[in-house]
């Protein structure tokens, strides 16, 4: 275990980012806190409320949809009523001037895309489009009537958001191009994640191994900060990424 990485302050990141021509961010839940949906990990997120065993592993969902759809429900209720917040407009910013190359992002709440970022690579799918969990056949949201669930596609199969349940492959395409980011780029923004879930939690380790730096900005400090990070900004990211930005 190495020592804790280095803190930072937001005007030293401005420094960094300027030294590093090809910075990527990748994403976790933390980042839209401020935007109203709770995270998965800290006390009163999502886990402490649903069981991961029993509602977030598609096993589960095919074993007891309904169940499931419980809590589906209670985050499409959240995810639809969210707004970007200055964290996702600050990375928006960065992409727009060029400092940015591009989000890698675990949230399936679309808000980066929301906030204006134009690369986004959804790593673990988008809760905001339904697809047949046997056909793969698309359902539009509007077209689903969740007053009714579980929802049933034509071929019989269940409808299902499109995103990855734990027990599933992340879409190889997302994962080749999540991989090509991190293989590339010299600085690496690792936000508002806690790092505990993998395979997402391997592309720090992918981007150090190709002599990227990595900078963490979290509310506290995380496994990587003990390993594979260089510099923590600590705080939360809707406010010390506008910092950042004014700097830049
Ligand atoms: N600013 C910065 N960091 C924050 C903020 C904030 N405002 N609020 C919370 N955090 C940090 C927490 O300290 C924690 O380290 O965000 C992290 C959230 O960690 P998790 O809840 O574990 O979320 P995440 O890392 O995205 O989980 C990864 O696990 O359950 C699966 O598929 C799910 O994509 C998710 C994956």
């Amino acid at each position: 275990m190495k020592a804790k990485a280095k803190e930072i302050s937001p005007q030293e990141l401005a420094g960094i980012i300027r030294r590093h021509p090809r910075v990527v961010a990748l994403t976790g839940a933390g980042i839209s806190v401020e935007s109203g949906i709770p995270d998965f990990r800290s006390a009163g997120g999502l886990w402490s409320r649903f069981d991961p065993m029993e509602y977030a592993y598609i096993h589960a969902f095919r074993r007891n949809p309904a169940k499931v759809w419980a809590m589906l429900k209670e985050m499409d209720a959240l995810i639809t009523g969210a707004r970007p917040n200055p964290a996702h407009y600050a990375l928006a910013e960065l992409e727009a001037r060029g400092f940015l190359a591009g989000i890698i992002t675990q949230n399936v709440d679309n808000l980066h895309q929301a906030a204006g970022s134009k690369r986004v690579v959804e790593y673990h799918g988008n809760a905001l489009v339904f697809v047949c969990d046997t056909c793969r056949g698309c359902h539009p949201r509007e077209s689903l009537d969740f007053s009714h669930t579980p929802l049933y596609c034509l071929c019989g199969g269940l409808v299902r958001p499109d995103v990855v349940f734990f027990g599933e492959p992340i879409p190889p395409a997302a994962q080749a191009e999540a991989e090509e980011l991190a293989q590339h780029c010299d600085l690496l923004l690792v936000i508002g994640t806690s790092g505990e879930v993998a395979p997402a939690s391997y592309i720090p380790a992918i981007a150090k191994e190709w002599n990227a730096v990595i900078v963490e900005v979290n509310l506290e400090p995380t496994r990587l900060t003990y390993s594979l990070t260089n510099h923590f900004l600590q705080g939360s990211a809707g406010k010390l990424l506008p910092l950042v930005l004014q700097d830049l």
